[in-house]
């Protein structure tokens, strides 16, 4: 039979060292708050189980770990008295009674299911508390695994470790896997004679040894149990983690010329084919087709670019974008909220939001639609196959037909049906011979000038 499990994630830290506002499990990672990533990561591993240990920012941090197909209840951990102390806020749950029970840390976002699985599978062996550790060349502030002959006698606190203890680079990730049929017992008897004078969940593998059980570390790779205690931790996650979705993406066969130069979301979607040039950001809510070119320093939030489009240089989808196949925004243009249809043409500093472009239409340089008036937001309808001049301004509520031709500078207030040109400017007047006189005329006003500043 498969064994059950019950996931335990501590989120209810001061996050003293974070220096911030907020909850430092709800700091964004690849644009999603930290706590998110963990849940997903359960998600993977097929735990559906999943008891959240809340303190400070509680209804923020429940919200956010509510993502996806997990479901998650929320315990209150009324004062911070350490990670055992944490756990044991979710007694109710545990006593439910599992065959494992997972505690993780809500600040260690680049977890995978491999090493929940790896837990896990320790626990099936016959152990009593699996510990997932890691190698780092810089231990400071993690505890540090103390195995003896394949068996792990104590986790030490760094801040009670001796300066021998200290020089151990085998570290707790915080990823704990105890037999869920003695975890309370275990759990209760947790005290806090220590440095800090709080319930270290880390003295469980003492505690389990001294009752004749076993613990075991098993060790996953650095990246995936790097913890976040600090912005600096924050900024070194948010690299591991771009770094990762980069290489997965182009094994996946999206090409990035400089790929350490490219931004993604959590949720950024590049099919096959797609390029991405240096300097792109990508915000969330991003899907591109095929074929589709990212030209460089884009920033792409919340659009659709469809296959074999071309974004940029310097051009900024916002949410709403939906980019037709084949289409075209160029250098310094805009989208916000607007179809540009298949193969139509936006190609330079253009703004185009709260719009419908037809197929094929091009917009000239300096197309601006004017969708607000300072209160309400309006529509911009282009048809197909349509072309604005340069430098047109489109106030919206306005509808400009399939075909139809607006002159260059043109301000469209009205309506333009299919086929029609619209001037919608001051026709040029000519004066023959006029220059020269104008010339003389202004020359003659500087010698004036002059003599006035020279009599001064
Ligand atoms: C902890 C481990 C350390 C390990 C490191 C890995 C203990 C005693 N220490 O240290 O061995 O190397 O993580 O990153 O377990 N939390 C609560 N309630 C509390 C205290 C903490 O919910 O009362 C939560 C925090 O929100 C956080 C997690 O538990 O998500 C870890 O707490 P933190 O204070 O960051 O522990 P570390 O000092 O990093
Ligand atoms: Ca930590």
């Amino acid at each position: 039979m498969e064994r059950t499990c019950l996931a335990i994630i501590l989120a209810a830290g001061e996050s003293t060292r974070m220096k911030s506002a907020m909850s430092k499990v709800l700091h964004p990672v690849a644009g999603r708050p930290m706590i998110s990533h963990v849940v997903e990561a359960l998600a993977s591993a097929s735990i559906s189980d999943v008891a959240l240990v809340v303190g400070r920012d509680a209804e923020a941090v429940s919200a956010a770990a509510s993502t996806g197909s997990v479901t998650v209840t929320s315990f209150l951990q009324k004062e911070r008295l350490g990670t055992g102390h944490a756990v044991l806020a979710a007694r109710e749950a545990i006593a439910r009674g599992y065959d494992d029970v997972l505690v993780v840390f809500g600040d260690t976002p680049l977890i995978t299911a491999a090493p929940l699985k790896e837990a896990r599978d320790g626990l099936a062996a016959g152990n009593d508390v699996v510990v997932i550790g890691f190698q780092t060349p810089d231990p400071t502030g993690y505890g540090r695994l103390i195995v003896e002959d394949g068996t792990l006698v104590a986790i030490r606190e760094h801040k009670d470790a001796t300066e021998e203890e200290r020089r151990i680079t085998y570290c707790n990730g915080g990823l704990m896997a105890i037999d869920g049929r003695r975890a309370l017992d275990l759990l209760d008897r947790i005290g806090n004679a220590n440095a800090k004078g709080e319930y270290y969940l880390t003295d469980l593998v003492e505690i389990v040894r001294s009752l004749g059980g076993r613990a075991i570390a098993v060790e996953a790779p650095e990246e995936e149990l790097t913890g976040c205690n600090t912005r600096a931790e924050l900024a070194y996650i948010e690299r591991l983690w771009q770094q990762r979705r980069r290489h997965e993406m182009m094994l996946a066969g999206v090409s990035m010329i400089a790929p350490e130069t490219v931004f993604l979301s959590w949720d950024t979607e590049l099919a096959q084919d797609v390029l991405v040039e240096p300097h792109v950001v990508f915000g969330p809510g991003v899907r591109v087709e095929s074929g589709a070119i990212i030209h460089a320093f884009s920033h792409v939030e919340g659009a659709h670019v469809g296959a074999g489009a071309t974004v940029g240089p310097f051009a900024r989808l916002r949410p709403g974008a939906d980019l037709g196949p084949k289409s075209k925004v160029g250098n310094f243009c805009e989208v916000k909220k607007a179809e540009i249809g298949a193969g139509a043409k936006v190609n330079h500093l253009t703004y185009i939001g709260d719009a419908f472009v037809g197929a094929g239409s091009n917009i000239g340089a300096g197309t601006i639609t004017c969708n607000y008036d300072g209160v309400n937001k309006h529509l911009t309808r282009i048809g197909a196959n349509a072309f604005v001049g340069s430098n047109s301004s489109l106030v919206a509520p306005v509808t400009i037909g399939d075909g139809a031709l607006v002159a260059s500078g043109s301000v469209i207030t009205h309506d333009v049906p299919a086929d029609a040109v619209a001037f919608g400017r001051a026709r040029q007047e000519i004066k023959p011979g006029r220059a020269p006189v104008l010339r003389e005329r202004y020359e003659a006003e500087k010698t004036a000038k002059k003599k006035v500043k020279a009599a001064d």
